[in-house]
Protein backbone atom coordinates (compact mmCIF):
# COMPACT_ATOMS: atom_id res chain seq x y z
CA UNK A 1 0.00 0.00 0.00
CA UNK A 2 2.87 2.38 0.34
CA UNK A 3 4.36 5.00 -2.59
CA UNK A 4 0.73 4.37 -3.81
CA UNK A 5 0.54 8.09 -3.95
CA UNK A 6 2.98 11.06 -4.45
CA UNK A 7 2.33 14.29 -4.26
CA UNK A 8 3.18 16.97 -6.90
CA UNK A 9 2.37 20.65 -6.80
CA UNK A 10 -0.83 20.43 -5.73
CA UNK A 11 -2.03 17.27 -6.68
CA UNK A 12 -2.43 13.91 -5.23
CA UNK A 13 -1.25 11.03 -8.33
CA UNK A 14 -0.29 7.56 -9.21
CA UNK A 15 3.90 8.04 -9.46
CA UNK A 16 3.93 7.73 -13.10
CA UNK A 17 1.40 10.23 -13.48
CA UNK A 18 4.03 12.83 -11.71
CA UNK A 19 6.30 14.21 -13.98
CA UNK A 20 8.99 17.41 -13.68
CA UNK A 21 10.24 19.46 -16.27
CA UNK A 22 14.49 18.75 -17.38
CA UNK A 23 14.87 22.31 -16.89
CA UNK A 24 13.69 22.10 -13.43
CA UNK A 25 16.78 23.58 -11.28
CA UNK A 26 16.45 20.67 -8.88
CA UNK A 27 17.33 17.91 -11.59
CA UNK A 28 19.93 20.48 -13.20
CA UNK A 29 22.15 22.08 -10.49
CA UNK A 30 20.27 20.39 -6.84
CA UNK A 31 19.12 23.93 -6.81
CA UNK A 32 16.70 22.29 -3.91
CA UNK A 33 15.99 21.42 -0.59
CA UNK A 34 14.29 18.35 1.63
CA UNK A 35 13.25 16.63 4.62
CA UNK A 36 12.73 13.31 5.86
CA UNK A 37 10.25 12.95 8.50
CA UNK A 38 8.96 9.57 10.03
CA UNK A 39 5.65 8.71 10.88
CA UNK A 40 4.69 6.27 13.22
CA UNK A 41 0.70 4.80 13.29
CA UNK A 42 -0.27 8.14 10.87
CA UNK A 43 1.11 10.25 13.28
CA UNK A 44 4.50 12.80 12.66
CA UNK A 45 7.32 12.14 14.44
CA UNK A 46 8.35 15.65 15.64
CA UNK A 47 7.09 16.81 12.61
CA UNK A 48 6.84 20.58 13.22
CA UNK A 49 10.54 20.65 14.10
CA UNK A 50 10.76 19.01 10.57
CA UNK A 51 8.77 21.89 9.26
CA UNK A 52 11.09 24.95 11.09
CA UNK A 53 13.99 23.07 9.54
CA UNK A 54 12.48 23.21 6.12
CA UNK A 55 11.42 27.11 6.93
CA UNK A 56 15.09 27.71 7.96
CA UNK A 57 16.50 25.77 4.89
CA UNK A 58 14.14 27.52 1.94
CA UNK A 59 14.98 30.45 3.52
CA UNK A 60 18.71 30.39 3.50
CA UNK A 61 18.29 29.81 -0.09
CA UNK A 62 15.77 32.27 -1.09
CA UNK A 63 12.90 29.98 -2.37
CA UNK A 64 9.50 31.20 -1.58
CA UNK A 65 7.63 28.31 -0.57
CA UNK A 66 4.09 28.77 1.84
CA UNK A 67 2.31 25.84 1.70
CA UNK A 68 0.26 23.89 4.23
CA UNK A 69 3.09 21.48 5.03
CA UNK A 70 1.78 19.75 7.39
CA UNK A 71 -1.73 19.55 5.96
CA UNK A 72 -0.17 17.99 2.45
CA UNK A 73 2.06 16.03 4.58
CA UNK A 74 -0.84 14.18 7.03
CA UNK A 75 -3.33 13.56 3.73
CA UNK A 76 0.05 11.56 1.94
CA UNK A 77 0.32 9.33 4.39
CA UNK A 78 -3.28 9.07 5.20
CA UNK A 79 -3.60 7.96 0.97
CA UNK A 80 -0.88 5.68 1.33
CA UNK A 81 -2.08 3.94 4.53
CA UNK A 82 -1.25 5.91 7.62
CA UNK A 83 0.92 3.43 8.88
CA UNK A 84 4.90 3.54 9.68
CA UNK A 85 6.18 5.60 6.69
CA UNK A 86 8.86 8.18 5.99
CA UNK A 87 7.97 10.84 4.06
CA UNK A 88 10.24 12.36 1.91
CA UNK A 89 9.58 16.19 1.05
CA UNK A 90 11.83 18.31 -1.93
CA UNK A 91 11.05 21.82 -2.87
CA UNK A 92 13.07 23.13 -5.76
CA UNK A 93 12.92 26.67 -6.88
CA UNK A 94 11.48 25.46 -10.01
CA UNK A 95 12.03 25.79 -13.91
CA UNK A 96 13.06 28.64 -15.92
CA UNK A 97 12.36 26.56 -18.94
CA UNK A 98 16.02 26.46 -20.52
CA UNK A 99 18.90 26.04 -18.35
CA UNK A 100 20.46 28.82 -16.45
CA UNK A 101 23.05 29.65 -13.57
CA UNK A 102 21.07 32.68 -12.48
CA UNK A 103 17.39 32.57 -10.80
CA UNK A 104 13.96 34.76 -10.87
CA UNK A 105 12.51 34.93 -7.49
CA UNK A 106 9.27 35.16 -9.53
CA UNK A 107 9.97 31.49 -9.86
CA UNK A 108 7.43 28.86 -9.15
CA UNK A 109 8.80 26.11 -6.60
CA UNK A 110 8.01 22.49 -7.38
CA UNK A 111 7.21 20.55 -4.27
CA UNK A 112 7.10 16.86 -4.24
CA UNK A 113 6.28 14.41 -1.60
CA UNK A 114 6.49 10.51 -1.05
CA UNK A 115 6.52 7.84 1.34
CA UNK A 116 8.30 4.81 1.73
CA UNK A 117 7.87 2.03 4.60
CA UNK A 118 9.73 2.40 7.74
CA UNK A 119 9.91 -0.38 11.04
CA UNK A 120 8.42 1.29 13.99
CA UNK A 121 11.78 0.65 15.99
CA UNK A 122 9.82 2.26 19.02
CA UNK A 123 7.74 -0.82 18.71
CA UNK A 124 10.38 -3.72 17.86
CA UNK A 125 12.23 -2.91 21.03
CA UNK A 126 15.92 -2.46 21.83
CA UNK A 127 17.26 -6.10 21.30
CA UNK A 128 16.21 -5.65 17.54
CA UNK A 129 18.16 -2.42 16.88
CA UNK A 130 21.74 -3.54 14.85
CA UNK A 131 24.95 -1.64 16.33
CA UNK A 132 26.87 -0.11 13.75
CA UNK A 133 30.32 0.03 12.57
CA UNK A 134 31.58 2.76 10.86
CA UNK A 135 35.02 4.54 9.02
CA UNK A 136 35.99 7.83 10.20
CA UNK A 137 37.26 9.81 7.07
CA UNK A 138 37.51 13.38 5.10
CA UNK A 139 34.42 15.81 5.14
CA UNK A 140 34.29 17.36 1.82
CA UNK A 141 30.88 19.24 2.24
CA UNK A 142 30.61 22.79 1.59
CA UNK A 143 30.28 25.31 4.76
CA UNK A 144 26.44 25.42 5.15
CA UNK A 145 25.70 21.98 6.17
CA UNK A 146 22.98 23.56 8.21
CA UNK A 147 20.83 23.91 5.27
CA UNK A 148 19.56 20.37 4.36
CA UNK A 149 20.33 20.71 0.58
CA UNK A 150 19.64 17.83 -2.44
CA UNK A 151 23.26 18.72 -3.35
CA UNK A 152 24.56 15.35 -1.42
CA UNK A 153 27.09 14.00 -3.73
CA UNK A 154 30.04 14.52 -0.76
CA UNK A 155 27.60 12.23 1.46
CA UNK A 156 27.19 9.75 -1.31
CA UNK A 157 30.56 8.60 -2.00
CA UNK A 158 31.48 8.46 1.68
CA UNK A 159 28.82 6.50 2.44
CA UNK A 160 29.33 4.15 -0.36
CA UNK A 161 32.90 4.20 0.89
CA UNK A 162 31.81 2.86 4.28
CA UNK A 163 29.95 0.26 2.34
CA UNK A 164 32.24 -0.77 0.31
CA UNK A 165 34.39 -1.28 3.64
CA UNK A 166 31.79 -3.74 4.91
CA UNK A 167 30.80 -0.68 7.38
CA UNK A 168 26.90 0.79 7.81
CA UNK A 169 28.27 5.34 8.08
CA UNK A 170 30.63 7.68 7.95
CA UNK A 171 31.74 9.89 10.46
CA UNK A 172 33.55 13.15 9.17
CA UNK A 173 36.42 15.07 9.99
CA UNK A 174 36.68 18.90 9.16
CA UNK A 175 39.83 20.60 10.44
CA UNK A 176 40.79 18.09 12.85
CA UNK A 177 37.17 18.01 14.24
CA UNK A 178 34.31 15.74 14.63
CA UNK A 179 30.87 17.37 12.38
CA UNK A 180 28.58 14.33 11.40
CA UNK A 181 27.53 11.27 9.75
CA UNK A 182 26.89 11.43 6.25
CA UNK A 183 23.31 11.67 7.33
CA UNK A 184 23.39 11.65 11.36
CA UNK A 185 24.43 13.15 14.30
CA UNK A 186 27.26 12.17 16.63
CA UNK A 187 27.26 11.83 20.14
CA UNK A 188 30.01 10.20 22.17
CA UNK A 189 29.58 9.37 26.28
CA UNK A 190 32.23 9.98 28.74
CA UNK A 191 32.08 8.99 32.46
CA UNK A 192 28.36 8.93 32.35
CA UNK A 193 28.69 12.94 30.13
CA UNK A 194 27.11 12.87 26.73
CA UNK A 195 29.16 15.15 24.26
CA UNK A 196 27.77 16.14 20.85
CA UNK A 197 29.94 18.47 18.12
CA UNK A 198 28.20 22.33 18.68
CA UNK A 199 25.43 23.39 16.56
CA UNK A 200 27.17 25.65 13.76
CA UNK A 201 26.30 25.61 9.87
CA UNK A 202 28.97 23.11 9.68
CA UNK A 203 26.46 20.45 10.67
CA UNK A 204 22.74 19.65 10.41
CA UNK A 205 20.74 20.39 13.36
CA UNK A 206 18.67 17.17 13.88
CA UNK A 207 15.64 17.13 15.20
CA UNK A 208 16.84 13.48 16.71
CA UNK A 209 19.95 15.18 18.04
CA UNK A 210 17.71 17.97 19.60
CA UNK A 211 15.64 15.30 21.16
CA UNK A 212 18.04 13.23 22.21
CA UNK A 213 19.12 16.51 24.45
CA UNK A 214 15.88 17.28 25.18
CA UNK A 215 15.26 13.36 26.83
CA UNK A 216 18.99 14.23 28.19
CA UNK A 217 17.91 17.08 30.20
CA UNK A 218 14.71 15.93 31.42
CA UNK A 219 16.05 12.64 32.28
CA UNK A 220 19.30 14.59 34.27
CA UNK A 221 21.98 13.03 31.96
CA UNK A 222 24.96 15.33 31.75
CA UNK A 223 25.65 16.68 28.32
CA UNK A 224 27.64 19.03 26.79
CA UNK A 225 28.00 21.03 23.24
CA UNK A 226 31.33 20.79 22.59
CA UNK A 227 34.14 20.62 20.17
CA UNK A 228 35.48 16.74 19.64
CA UNK A 229 38.46 15.41 18.20
CA UNK A 230 38.68 11.89 16.44
CA UNK A 231 41.22 10.95 19.01
CA UNK A 232 38.33 11.21 21.41
CA UNK A 233 36.82 8.40 20.18
CA UNK A 234 39.42 5.96 21.34
CA UNK A 235 38.64 6.53 24.68
CA UNK A 236 34.99 6.67 24.82
CA UNK A 237 32.74 4.31 26.80
CA UNK A 238 29.94 4.88 24.08
CA UNK A 239 29.63 5.88 20.21
CA UNK A 240 26.09 6.60 19.15
CA UNK A 241 24.90 8.53 15.75
CA UNK A 242 20.73 9.33 15.44
CA UNK A 243 19.02 10.27 12.89
CA UNK A 244 14.82 10.40 12.58
CA UNK A 245 14.39 7.15 10.32
CA UNK A 246 17.01 5.49 12.73
CA UNK A 247 16.40 6.89 15.97
CA UNK A 248 19.78 6.67 18.31
CA UNK A 249 21.82 3.97 17.19
CA UNK A 250 25.07 2.82 19.06
CA UNK A 251 28.33 2.76 17.14
CA UNK A 252 29.89 -1.04 18.15
CA UNK A 253 33.19 -0.17 15.67
CA UNK A 254 35.01 2.12 14.01
CA UNK A 255 37.63 1.56 11.44
CA UNK A 256 37.74 -1.53 12.58
CA UNK A 257 38.34 -1.21 16.30
CA UNK A 258 35.49 -1.96 18.98
CA UNK A 259 34.10 1.02 21.30
CA UNK A 260 34.38 0.06 24.63
CA UNK A 261 33.56 -3.74 24.91
CA UNK A 262 32.21 -3.52 21.28
CA UNK A 263 28.19 -3.59 22.65
CA UNK A 264 25.85 -1.63 23.41
CA UNK A 265 26.10 0.65 26.19
CA UNK A 266 23.81 1.48 28.98
CA UNK A 267 23.43 4.76 28.46
CA UNK A 268 22.47 3.74 25.00
CA UNK A 269 19.79 1.26 26.55
CA UNK A 270 18.82 4.49 28.73
CA UNK A 271 18.31 7.12 25.91
CA UNK A 272 16.74 4.49 24.05
CA UNK A 273 14.14 3.21 26.70
CA UNK A 274 13.50 7.15 27.08
CA UNK A 275 12.83 7.49 23.71
CA UNK A 276 10.35 4.62 23.64
CA UNK A 277 8.17 6.44 26.47
CA UNK A 278 8.49 9.60 24.27
CA UNK A 279 7.12 8.18 21.54
CA UNK A 280 4.08 6.03 23.47
CA UNK A 281 3.35 10.08 24.79
CA UNK A 282 3.24 11.03 21.33
CA UNK A 283 0.90 8.28 20.06
CA UNK A 284 -1.12 8.89 23.09
CA UNK A 285 -1.09 12.75 22.17
CA UNK A 286 0.67 14.03 26.03
CA UNK A 287 3.57 15.11 24.08
N1 LIG B 1 19.30 12.71 7.17
N2 LIG B 1 23.09 15.03 9.56
C1 LIG B 1 22.87 14.85 8.25
C2 LIG B 1 23.95 15.24 7.29
C3 LIG B 1 21.64 14.31 7.81
O1 LIG B 1 21.42 14.14 6.49
C4 LIG B 1 20.66 13.94 8.76
C5 LIG B 1 19.34 13.36 8.37
C6 LIG B 1 20.95 14.14 10.13
C7 LIG B 1 19.95 13.80 11.20
O2 LIG B 1 18.87 14.72 11.20
P1 LIG B 1 17.45 14.25 11.75
O3 LIG B 1 17.67 13.74 13.12
O4 LIG B 1 16.62 15.48 11.76
O5 LIG B 1 16.93 13.18 10.81
C8 LIG B 1 22.17 14.70 10.49
C9 LIG B 1 18.05 12.23 6.63
C10 LIG B 1 17.38 11.21 7.49
C11 LIG B 1 18.31 11.76 5.23
O6 LIG B 1 19.14 12.37 4.58
O7 LIG B 1 17.67 10.83 4.77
Amino acid sequence: MNNEVVYLNGRFVAPDQASVSVFDRGFLFADSVYEVIPYYRGIGFRLQQHLDRLVHSLRAIRIQANEDWAAILDELVQRNGGGSLSVYLQVSRGSAGYRTHTYDDRMQPTVFACTSPIRDIYGEGADQVQGYHVIVTADLRWHRCDIKSTGLLPNILVLQQAREAGADEALLVRDGLLSEGTSSNLFLVRQGVLYTPKRSSEILGGTTRELILELAAEAGIPYQEVDLRPEELATADEVWISSSTRGVIPVLSIDGEPVADGRKGPLWQKMFALFTCFQHRLMTGEA
